[in-house]
């Protein structure tokens, strides 16, 4: 573990919460892909200490994350980002009264050594344990911290029930979000996921990995309208997804170009056009989930987008100005807490230790977990 892997990030106070009651401190353990990450979060909104070891850089050559490597990686990081985490925070395990860890979906190696980890400090130290699913990790971390895209200083509380667009690198959904646990799922990708679209445009055009911030950058110095994406199932109804299309356009408009022609304004251009498909694809799909008769009944008040891809700014605009015209408010995390982090876990442990969701006897951690299997 190098320390430039380290994104070290000392939130300080976020917003009070419930003062009514103790305060509960909860350590949460992120491992489930390619950052190793911890943080202590309590009870009244307040983000105590927040460690994150990016692997970023020990991926990037393969283009991808490589799964074996990512858990040798966890293995050797995560008990020096738990102790950095008690230190940043001042405190010592025996000020922690709940434990939280990722126990699903991801990719198994690492879910597995942040798992046992939580396992091994809950047992030695008598406290409770919660099982916490990475996907629920997102949709809760707006309840944490939220704000508009044009106001990013001024919290948002996001109240039970909203409507959810959760885009990151594995998963692309649509989904009410009821209560803690309660799930209905709206619409989903019927291949790719949002942030793998980012990832494989920006892999076809040698831009890096990760892709989506980099295709996002490239796409504000842009003309999106320069090329022709399909727009999939946008002429159907539903609220489904479909981006593997839009790869495949994107392969051969590439194969059809000289490799001279290739030039940093079509870089540009490329990633606008492609960037402005996948917002109109997003805008469509919620569009159509708000004449949803599930949604309809439920009234949400708030449109929310958490995830990697919530990151992304021309997806956090349009879907303001969709909210907006829907009479909605709309809330995205801080971009530190779309992509994959601690604090989002320790955060959903709280939110499950409230109602009594801890962890009773042992479980096995899951690859495929999905939100509506909670
Ligand atoms: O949630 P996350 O950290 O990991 C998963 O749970 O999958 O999401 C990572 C994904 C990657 O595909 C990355 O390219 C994408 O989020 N991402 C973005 C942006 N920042 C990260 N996609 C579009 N625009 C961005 N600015
Ligand atoms: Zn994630």
């Amino acid at each position: 573990m190098t320390d430039d892997n380290i994104i070290r990030m000392d939130m300080g106070s976020t917003q009070s919460y419930n003062n009514s009651g103790k305060t509960t401190l909860c350590l949460g353990i992120e491992s489930s892909c390619d950052e190793t990450s911890a943080a202590i979060v309590d009870s009244d909104k307040n983000i105590l200490a927040h460690i994150i070891y990016s692997q970023i850089p020990e991926h990037q050559k393969y283009g991808g994350v490589v799964p074996e490597l990512a858990a040798r990686a966890h293995i050797l990081a995560v008990d020096e980002v738990i102790k950095l985490t008690l230190e940043r925070a001042n405190k010592t395990i025996d000020d922690i009264d709940v434990i939280a860890a990722t126990a699903g979906p991801g990719l198994i190696g690492g879910v597995l050594i942040g798992w046992m980890a939580a396992t091994g400090i809950a047992n030695a130290t008598n406290k409770p344990l919660v099982a916490v699913n990475h996907l629920e990790g997102h949709a809760l971390v707006p309840r944490l911290s939220a704000a508009s895209a044009s106001d990013s200083k001024t919290n948002i509380d996001v109240e039970f029930p909203y409507l959810l667009m959760l885009a990151s690198g594995g998963h692309c959904q649509i989904l009410l979000v009821h209560n803690v646990g309660k799930y209905e799922l709206i619409g989903q990708t019927l291949d790719d996921s949002a942030g793998e679209a980012f990832d494989k445009i920006a892999k076809m055009l040698n831009l890096g990995y990760p892709g989506g911030p980099i295709v996002d950058n490239r796409a504000k110095l842009g003309n999106a309208k320069r090329f022709h994406f399909p727009r999939p199932l946008c002429d159907k109804p539903g609220c489904d997804f479909s981006f593997s299309g839009i790869k495949t356009a994107a392969r051969m408009m590439l194969d059809k170009i000289p490799e001279s022609d290739i030039d940093e304004q079509f870089i540009n251009d490329f990633c606008a056009s492609f960037q402005s498909a996948v917002v109109d694809c997003i805008t469509n799909r919620l569009h159509n989930a708000l004449k949803d008769e599930r949604v309809k009944a439920s009234q949400p008040k708030t449109m929310v987008v958490a995830g990697g891809v919530a990151k992304n700014s021309a997806i956090r605009a349009a879907m303001e100005e969709l909210a907006k015209q829907s009479n909605m408010l709309f809330a995205a995390p801080p971009m530190s807490l779309c992509t994959d982090n601690g604090a989002m876990i320790a955060w959903a442990g709280l939110e499950n230790y409230k109602i009594g969701k801890v962890v009773t006897e042992p479980i096995a951690p899951r690859p495929r977990w999905p939100l509506t299997e909670l």
